[in-house]
């Protein structure tokens, strides 16, 4: 993926990190209290920020990443970020691992996060071949837990006393959504409009409208641009068929 991506909801553009995001982003990495449950990433100085940011660049355009800032529609200004590091190319697909997010205390509780992470996990799943986004935090860290809930994460694991963190052992929970799931999670909140009963009779009719369509190609002799918008008919239908088909596999 070469393009930086850019994702819209109703109130946040969710976009890749720039060079010009610094001074906001230094801002966000640097608060120490806001970053208390982040403090393998928290940053201290302007000069940590600045080789920060640059390595999430990096991280992106290598697509060893996907690391998001958000702003709010209407402005520019970074008021948090959401992402998946790529921790695996399986010929079935991506497993994201792990997928994380903050936002700055001012824009807590309003539900920002909630919707910037929904619509990245729907970019995981339905544009970026992913098969599975696996997530987690201390289990004293209550929104975050809220918020892997509300986007439909199954909790796989606590691990009691697992890892240290400001100077005693703490349980660590880990959350996961493989595809299969994120479809019906999807589907429950309306979002897939098309059940399997409906997704196999487009795919019979297309079937059919396809083979008249080769039928055609195979017995008259058209004039050129008959055969061109022939050509064209066929071409889009066995595109249909073959996304039909997969979203009938998954
Ligand atoms: C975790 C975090 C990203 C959530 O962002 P947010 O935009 O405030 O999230 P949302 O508003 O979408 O949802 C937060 C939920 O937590 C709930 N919540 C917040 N503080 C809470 C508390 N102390 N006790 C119980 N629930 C709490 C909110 O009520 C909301 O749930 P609801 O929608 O059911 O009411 C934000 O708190 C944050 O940046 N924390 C610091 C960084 C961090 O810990 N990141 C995660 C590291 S794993």
């Amino acid at each position: 993926m070469k393009k930086n991506i850019r994702l819209e909801t109703e109130r946040l553009i969710i976009r890749q990190y720039e060079e010009i995001d610094l001074p906001d982003y230094h801002k966000l990495m640097s608060d120490r209290k806001n970053m208390y449950f982040l403090d393998d990433i928290i940053t201290s100085t302007l000069e940590e920020s600045t080789e920060s940011l640059k390595k999430a660049i990096e991280a992106n355009k290598q697509n060893k990443a996907r690391r998001f800032c958000i702003a709010l529609k209407g402005t520019n200004n970074l008021i948090g970020a959401v992402g998946y590091e790529i921790r695996e190319v399986t010929p079935l697909g991506k497993i994201a691992d792990p997928m994380g997010w903050f936002i700055m205390p001012e824009y807590q509780n309003n539900g920002y996060i909630t919707e910037a992470a929904k619509k990245v996990l729907e970019f995981a799943f339905l544009h970026d071949n992913c098969v599975r986004v696996v997530t987690g935090c201390y289990k004293d860290n209550i929104p975050t837990q809220k918020v892997m809930a509300k986007i439909g994460f199954r909790k796989e694991a606590e691990k009691p006393k697992s890892q240290y963190h400001d100077g005693i052992m703490k349980d660590r929970l880990e959350y996961a959504i493989n595809k299969n799931e994120y479809g019906k999670a999807v589907e429950s909140d309306n979002v897939l409009k098309y059940t399997a009963a409906e997704l196999e009779e487009a795919r019979f009719a297309l079937t059919s409208t396809l083979r008249k369509c080769e039928k055609i190609d195979d017995g008259k002799k058209l004039g050129r641009s008959q055969q061109t918008l022939l050509d064209r008919r066929i071409k889009a239908l066995r595109l249909a068929l073959e996304l039909i088909e997969r979203e009938i596999v998954n």
